[in-house]
């Protein structure tokens, strides 16, 4: 997809199609009205007979209108006027995109009204739009064999209007857009494949070819043995019981000059969770192959900031394995010592994710990390707490945790801060080790983190429960690509924008 910016004369445009804005009741919005002066009143006299109300998402699609230079119209709904939001707007956006796909359009032109700049500006706008429209054209890559569908003609957008003066900032607002997009499709990708496909070797492949595709990437993968030699005895204790090999992933992104310490993303890998030993039950397991979703955010965000080149230094560390029973799978009670030396006592099997993650956070240290943030579907309780709305972000310093929290507000991928305190890692002990992998059905995320907490002291580290938002079950199965739009930001913002 090629985009780019219009700056005044809508009606004169040579594109395949110009999409305005209605309002409630047939109110006219601005670029509508300047088409419907330019069309002799054609948009107000379809209005005025009731055809098109406005309502919010609404389109309609018209042909051969006189006085403009365009072939066609798609008038979208905005709603009532006062109450335009970001949000209305962007679900507005994403449906005028939709509906585009239905055609054989090829080139348009945006002109729908926007909510006040405080809410978006250009940057923004060109931002949201290329992520909405990357949105919009995802398809999932499903391996069903009737013939696909065509796909749709869309290949240049144009949107506007962008005053001359802040041109700049809405191509970057397109540039940034556009790598989201990318981002998100990665992430979206790796995790809608099923478990049989996207193993840890499929994750350590697709991170060798994000090296191969960016110089500034470099990437290591360790085996079964390397980790075996870095003690990382939790991590092991997970994969103990699967015949698919583990895999830990290590991606090293230079931007610009930047010397400065790196901001380390780590990710849970976890290929598929059948809960070990402690089994889950059978109704909606497969949905535990979405289980590396964090992994592939991170997978995500380093294709991000390699394709921006964003000027910072960000390492993404990956701990990748299936939980299965097995004969020689851990067993509740095991007692092993985590890479830190701290030993743990593992009381329930499928509390996973975090003996892969204490072991990924300890091996960071060594990258003296400016933050470490780690992104996982930790725990069913973060659902209970959060529903599917907000992402939960647990942390050591609340400073960092809000630094998260406005990115994600920034960027419409909201994310809402639970509390770390001592009390929850007290929960966490145990009579036979220095700690237990489970602190009982209370506050589940907040012991999760806990336990996660005792492996990041002196070093400034946040915790993404994702569980919720990373990806919908039912009739919409598939992953959101969340966090990335928050990641991204955080991200495009530490690099100074
Ligand atoms: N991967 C799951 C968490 C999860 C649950 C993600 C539901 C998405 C939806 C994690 O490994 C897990 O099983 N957590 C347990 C922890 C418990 C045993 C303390 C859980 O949440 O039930
Ligand atoms: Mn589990
Ligand atoms: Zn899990």
């Amino acid at each position: 997809m090629n985009f780019d910016v219009w700056t005044k004369g809508l009606a004169s445009l040579s594109v395949d199609c110009l999409v305005v804005s209605v309002f409630d009741e047939g109110d006219l919005g601005e670029e509508a009205q300047a088409l419907d002066a330019a069309s002799s009143g054609r948009l107000k006299a379809l209005v005025a007979r009731g055809d098109f109300p406005g309502r919010a998402s609404e389109t309609l699609l018209l042909t051969d209108v006189e006085g403009i230079k365009a072939t066609r119209v798609l008038l979208v709904g905005l709603g009532t006027r006062r109450a335009l939001t970001r949000k209305i707007w962007r679900r507005a956006t994403a449906v005028a995109v939709t509906s585009l796909t239905r055609t054989r359009i090829r080139t348009v032109a945006f002109a729908l009204d926007r909510p006040a700049a405080k809410d978006l500006d250009d940057y923004y706008f060109g931002k949201v739009v290329a992520e909405v429209v990357g949105a919009a054209l995802y398809r999932v890559n499903d391996l069903k064999t009737a013939k696909k569908p065509k796909p749709p003609a869309l290949e240049k957008i144009f949107v506007g209007p962008i005053k001359a003066s802040n041109i700049a900032a809405a191509k970057r607002g397109l540039e940034h857009g556009q790598g989201v997009a990318l981002a998100m499709k990665t992430q979206r990708d790796l995790a809608n494949l099923p478990g049989n496909v996207c193993t840890p070797s499929y994750l350590a492949n697709h991170a060798r070819s994000i090296g191969k595709k960016y110089p500034a990437v470099r990437v290591q993968v360790l085996d079964e043995q390397a980790i075996r030699r870095q003690k990382m005895g939790c991590f092991l204790a997970v994969t103990q019981g699967s015949d698919e090999p583990p895999r830990f992933i290590v991606l090293d992104y230079r931007g610009g000059k930047s010397t400065a310490e790196p901001i380390v993303l780590v990710g849970k890998g976890i290929t598929f969770d059948t809960g070990g030993i402690s089994l889950k039950d059978p109704p909606t397991m497969d949905e535990m192959k979405f289980d590396m979703s964090g992994s592939a955010a991170v997978l995500a965000a380093l294709t991000l900031v390699a394709e921006l080149r964003l000027p910072i230094r960000v390492v993404g560390v990956i701990a990748a394995c299936e939980n299965m029973p097995d004969g020689r799978a851990v067993k509740p009670g095991d007692i092993v010592t985590s890479m830190s030396g701290q030993t743990v006592e593992i009381l329930n099997t499928d509390a996973e994710g975090r003996l892969v993650l204490c072991d990924a956070l300890h091996y960071a240290r060594r990258f003296e990390p400016s933050v470490i943030i780690d992104i996982a579907t930790l725990t069913g309780a973060c659902v209970i707490a959060l529903g599917s709305h907000h992402t939960g972000v647990m942390s050591n310093d609340d400073e960092l945790a809000q630094e998260i929290v406005s990115a994600g507000r920034r960027a419409d991928d909201r994310a809402w801060q639970l509390p770390v305190t001592d009390e929850y890692g007290d929960q966490l002990k145990s009579n036979f080790a220095d700690l237990a992998n489970i602190g009982g059905r209370e506050g589940g995320a907040l012991t999760a983190a806990a336990f996660l907490s005792k492996f990041t002291q002196g070093m400034k580290w946040a915790h993404l429960d994702v569980a919720g938002t990373a990806y919908q079950g039912g009739a919409n199965k598939g992953s959101t690509g969340r966090p990335t739009p928050l990641l991204a930001e955080f991200l495009i913002r530490r690099a100074g924008g």
